[in-house]
């Protein structure tokens, strides 16, 4: 943090970029600003009248009878797909390469707006045909490919909500996302390729199906991506290419209201439960364009390529709505960034021209590692001229990291947007304008235009610049998290605390302004969520997983920093039958980490497992997780530990595997 607020590197927009830029200097950013703090309804309604179609205008910009569920645009009515294929068609951009697709042996193949359209619209007239009615929830469980891009649209098109969960979670968490979300359909694929590697998607699905509470579901649709053996449950069951197979390629969109739910996306909170995160049509929409335009100064002629993977919020803005409803042309990746080798981004980059290139600080850091003895793999062996921009997302980007992907990657031309945002925010937040902000490596730099984001002490009264606080929103934006599905009083209690004051949006991270330049540095969260790799976990989820665990009596999951991973999960665990010692709590160690593998998904899998005869707890019987958090990252204990029940339980638990 202190090596974070001395940087004083500053790096200035270059000037060629500035040129074409969208927002070319520090004053047209500022006059944005200003315009939405002295008309914030104006400022909306002018950009939303600007950038979105609208089939019936809307008359009213913001509604804050029933804040915090705040509307935005009600009255008018759209459609998201017809936004992002439909419009770019009457355009004339119909023979434009909307999508590059490249699988994971390295296979391409492209499409154009046209045909993204129609391959849209059959699959918007299959899922109609099955009685999916506007209001219907469907899962998309499937692995990046052109196909999940479509299942998306074509659920926006005729107004069912997509849920999509990650290709990497478990029956058990797939089958809870279908119950909450009380679906009616899946989609899905028979299997996913990563690094050479088939890995199931259908069996998953089968074997969620049969965990109770999924009866609603009606249909399970299946793209054939390996051709490998599925079973397929006849009445239930049917392939992609069959149900579109003798469906029309037009397809009248639903107009619903921007403020109908385009998609509801589980993510991880601070209790065992992760929560369903309920976006806007039109707001969403909005912000998705805005920032594309904005953040990422898209222009007609590049070629944007955003490394996230659909499952993630990211995937959702900067993959299937944004790059698509400014009519971009994208690269869109199936694989891993270490398949065949560790130079793949810097190939693709090269093969593909790639203009644009916006991936997670993990990603960079391993692609660090892997490069530092293998100059076949270095960035520096590839021609990566036709970069012009670079971004980052999902966690801090530490200044190292920082300055090899600018020298390295971006060739010290590049500027790089670090976007601060979140699954409830719809789109970026906090980051530096690539022709207008200069920037500081480590430091997301300066609010978006119209958006309010201030640092608060525990009270929700302002800190001055300078001393770290509570990051918070002080105004709604039109793609901010609308609800949380079927749980609107923990919506009200995680994003406008009543300890607050109830009318701050808490984004649950720590941050820090610069005393100098007012620039925030996010410090991290300040709740019980990890990052992991870009990765959001709940520390509770993991600990009410391993819980369920016959062997465990107690568990206390933290996490601590990892050069590769940024954060990695610690558990220490109580089992029933007393402490492992030698080889028996290396067996038991790896049945745990195998054990939340299977229950949640190998992401969540723990790094370092300890055992302990107790927990370091209070008089009261407290974890005192605090304690735990030192131990995890080896360091000394000089906390007081005085009100602690049972010091002699710490040296057993500094005790690694
Ligand atoms: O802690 C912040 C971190 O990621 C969290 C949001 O995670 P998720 O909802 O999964 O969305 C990730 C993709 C938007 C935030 O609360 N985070 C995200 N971007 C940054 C970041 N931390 C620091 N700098 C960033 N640029």
């Amino acid at each position: 943090m202190e090596a974070l607020m001395q940087e004083n590197r500053v790096f200035h927009p270059p000037a060629d970029f500035v040129k074409g830029a969208a927002i070319p200097s520090m004053e047209a950013y500022n006059k944005l600003c200003a315009e939405a703090e002295k008309d914030y309804d104006g400022f909306w309604a002018r950009l939303a009248n600007e950038n979105i179609y609208w089939k019936k205008p809307f008359t009213k910009v913001l509604d804050e009878s029933k804040a915090p569920f705040y509307k935005w645009f009600e009255d008018g009515t759209t459609n998201a797909s017809y936004n992002c294929l439909d419009i770019n068609v009457e355009k004339g951009l119909g023979n434009k390469t909307a999508i590059i697709f490249e699988a994971d042996d390295g296979t391409v193949s492209n499409v154009t707006y046209q045909e993204m359209l129609e391959r849209v619209c059959k699959m918007a007239n299959a899922l109609r045909k099955m009685g999916i009615k506007s209001g219907d929830r469907v899962i998309i469980y499937m692995s990046m490919s052109i196909e999940g891009i479509v299942a998306m649209q074509a659920c926006a098109r005729i107004g069912a909500i997509h849920s999509v969960v990650f290709g990497g979670f478990s029956a058990k968490s797939l089958q809870e996302r279908i119950v909450d979300v009380g679906a009616c359909a899946v989609i899905t694929g028979d299997e996913q390729l990563r690094g050479g590697k088939p890995l199931p998607l259908k069996v998953i699905v089968d074997e969620a199906l049969t965990l109770g509470g999924c009866e609603k579901i009606k249909n399970v649709i299946v793209y054939k991506r390996t051709g490998g053996n599925v079973a397929m449950t006849a009445g239930r069951d049917s392939w992609m290419h069959d149900v579109v197979a003798n469906e029309s390629t037009t397809c009248e969109p639903e107009w619903v209201s921007a403020e109908h739910p385009l998609f509801i996306l589980y993510t991880s909170g601070s209790t065992g439960k992760p929560k369903g995160v309920q976006h806007s049509t039109g707001g969403y929409l909005l912000w998705a364009i805005l920032t594309m335009k904005w953040t990422f100064d898209i222009k007609p002629e590049d070629i944007f390529w955003c490394t996230a993977d659909i499952g993630w919020v990211t995937g959702h803005s900067y993959i299937t709505y944004g790059p698509l409803a400014v009519g971009a042309t994208e690269i869109v990746f199936e694989g891993v960034p270490t398949f065949p080798n560790a130079g793949r981004f810097w190939h693709m980059i090269q093969k593909h021209k790639a203009t644009i290139f916006y991936t997670a600080p993990t990603a960079i850091r391993s692609l660090i590692k892997a490069s530092s003895n293998d100059e076949a793999v270095h960035p520096k062996s590839y021609d990566l001229s036709s970069l012009r921009l670079l971004g980052s997302v999902g966690e801090p980007i530490n200044p190292e990291a920082w300055m090899w992907y600018y020298e390295n990657v971006g060739g010290s031309r590049c500027p790089i947007a670090d976007t601060f945002w979140q699954t409830e925010t719809g789109g970026h937040m906090i980051s530096p304008l690539p022709g207008a902000t200069p920037m500081i490596p480590g430091s997301c730099t300066l609010p978006l235009p119209g958006i309010m984001a201030a640092i608060v002490d525990e009270a929700g009264a302002d800190v001055p610049n300078g001393q770290g606080g509570i990051l918070v929103v002080k105004r709604p934006w039109p793609s901010m998290i609308r609800n949380i599905w079927n749980d609107p009083d923990r919506f009200v209690k995680s994003y406008f605390p009543e300890e607050l004051g109830g009318t701050l949006y808490l984004a649950g991270d720590g941050a820090i302004r610069n005393k100098d330049t007012a620039y925030f540095t996010i410090t991290g969260r300040i709740d019980d969520v990890l990052n992991v790799s870009g990765h959001r976990m709940g520390t509770m989820e993991i600990e009410s997983c391993l819980v369920a665990n016959p062997l465990v009596a107690e568990a206390a999951v933290v996490g601590r920093p990892d050069e590769l991973t940024g954060e990695a999960i610690c558990v220490f665990v109580v089992l029933k039958g007393g402490r492992p010692t030698g080889d028996d709590a290396k067996k038991i160690a790896t049945e745990l980490r195998n054990w939340v593998g299977k229950q949640i998904g190998p992401i969540a899998k723990p790094k370092d497992v300890r055992f302990g005869d107790n927990l370091p707890k209070t008089r009261s019987g407290k974890i005192m997780r605090r304690l735990l958090r030192v131990i995890a990252k080896g360091e000394e204990i000089t906390q007081d530990t005085s009100t602690l029940e049972n010091p002699a339980i710490l040296e057993q638990l500094k005790e690694a595997l």
